[in-house]
């Protein structure tokens, strides 16, 4: 076998030896006997030199390897070389590549869009508009449309690695925190969250749903004694709002504790856990937020914990310009930002709990408070003034469980199984929801929730 290297790993201690890269065509110029092409594998680019001295490379090869199309993948063997200066626009810039032998693996068709396109920032298109010069861009449904492509660019790739790493250390500190992960079905009989937003099929003649959450069967777990559970899975809303955050799928990370005396036992690990989130994003990817801010600029957000009553909430909100505020009333997205920017402003924290909601605006399986059950032991959680969490303390005595879901109007033969394990004994418990595309898209400042999923599904996509 051959020694293949990684182009990220071309440096000057490599000086003179020959190496063999897979990479992509980036960026092609040819002129006369050479040609100078970019070579990029992943976010890494280098520059590889044909020159036709009809010894090793002849001007046939020269003529192939420019006819080759951009995002083609080739094999490349060439010498590592040091240039006089350093090559600008590469990530390997103190390197280049003096090729020897060249060869197409895998030709791109005409592409829909350049990449270098796909990868401009908006605040350069601007800038470049005021000195009357024109650059393309790439608007959001051909990127999307070619989702495929778009993800090759640099913002993109760290955006997913980013995603990736939320994921881990989500796993990793509940893990630490004496979870276990389970699995539970997403083909259900009845709707997890009520309401009209979920997607109905047919299960073998009987009429079934998409899982709108976990939630039913992570709290089955608890009366099961599993006593501290995590999923991460796929939840499926059919929510025909087109709007910057809503998803028609989207990946949940839910949590579920057995608790002792209050739901504050919840927020102590969701504080701990987002702690540890805003910390490893901030020490270990440093690198890729920078990558992502080149395009999509934006501050890291700052975590401090802060726990607001949603009555302090909407006191906050009156004062601070939103007098006709209704106090018993959900949360609209322009007052959610607003007191995002209040919170901010006064307690200097892009993250923040707002606990004790009304019951009335919370689902049925939300315990209401023993003091005044016209407000609920339950919380949402912000970035930025816009919401990543919500949760609660649940019911877990079936008879009060089947009155709140009548009282809500939720069919009972559909969740008579949930209901009935309470019936067994259930320890008092609370958890979460947490939305994963919603965390990246609100920590990086992002502007569209789309941005953040792979493959978007929202009520316009079903494709790619
Ligand atoms: O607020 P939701 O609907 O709450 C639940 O699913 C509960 N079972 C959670 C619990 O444990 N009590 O969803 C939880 C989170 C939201 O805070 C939001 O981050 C995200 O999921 N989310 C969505 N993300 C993208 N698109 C949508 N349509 C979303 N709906 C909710």
């Amino acid at each position: 076998g051959r020694v293949w290297t990684q182009v990220e790993a071309l440096s000057k201690e490599l000086s003179e030896q020959t190496v063999l890269v897979r990479a992509r065509i980036h960026n092609t110029r040819g002129k006369g006997k050479s040609a100078f092409l970019v070579l990029r594998q992943r976010t890494a680019t280098v520059q590889a030199i044909l020159f036709a001295d009809d010894v090793t490379v002849s001007k046939g090869m020269v003529k192939y390897a420019t006819q080759i199309s951009k995002e083609s993948i080739v094999d490349v063997e060439g010498i590592v070389k040091v240039p006089e200066n350093p090559i600008e626009g590469c990530s390997q810039k103190d390197v280049e590549l003096k090729v020897t032998g060249i060869r197409a693996v895998s030709r791109a068709a005409v592409l829909p869009f350049e990449l270098v396109d796909a990868a401009r920032s908006e605040e350069e298109v601007k800038a470049a508009a005021e000195r009357g010069e024109i650059l393309a861009t790439v608007g959001q449904d051909l990127r999307l449309d070619n989702r495929f492509l778009d993800l090759r660019t640099p913002a993109n790739q760290a955006i997913f690695k980013v995603q990736s790493a939320v994921c881990q250390i989500f796993k990793n500190t509940l893990l630490a925190e004496g979870f276990q992960e389970i699995h539970t079905p997403k083909l259900i009989a009845g709707a997890s969250e009520g309401g009209a937003a979920v997607f109905r099929l047919d299960y073998m003649g009987t009429p079934a749903c998409l899982a709108q959450s976990p939630q039913l069967y992570k709290q089955m777990a608890i009366c099961a004694d599993f006593d501290r559970v995590f999923e991460v899975g796929p939840v499926f809303r059919a929510e025909n709002s087109y709007t910057h955050r809503h998803l028609c799928e989207f990946m949940g990370l839910d949590l579920e504790m057995a608790i002792h005396e209050h739901y504050f036992e919840v927020l102590d690990v969701i504080e701990k856990l987002f702690g540890a989130i805003f910390d490893g994003l901030a020490t270990t990817y440093a690198k890729e937020l920078a990558v992502i801010a080149q395009q999509y600029p934006f501050e890291v957000p700052t975590f401090k914990p802060l726990r607001l009553t949603f009555p302090e909430g909407i006191a906050l909100l009156q004062q601070g310009g939103y007098p006709d505020v209704d106090p018993m009333g959900d949360l609209n997205t322009e007052l959610e930002r607003a007191l995002g920017r209040i919170v901010k402003e006064k307690y200097g924290t892009d993250f923040f709990v707002l606990h004790r909601y009304p019951s009335a605006v919370r689902p049925f399986y939300t315990m209401p408070c023993v003091d005044d059950p016209a407000y609920s032991n339950s919380y949402d959680v912000f970035i930025r003034g816009e919401e990543i969490i919500s949760g609660a303390q649940r019911i877990h005595e079936a008879d009060f469980l089947t009155q709140r879901a009548t009282e809500c109007g939720i069919p009972l033969d559909t969740i008579q199984s949930y209901i009935d394990s309470f019936k067994f004994g259930a320890p008092p418990h609370g958890g979460a929801g947490v939305g994963l595309e919603r965390v990246v898209m609100l920590y990086c400042g992002l502007n569209n929730i789309r941005k953040t999923s792979m493959f978007p599904r929202d009520p316009k996509r079903l494709t790619p």
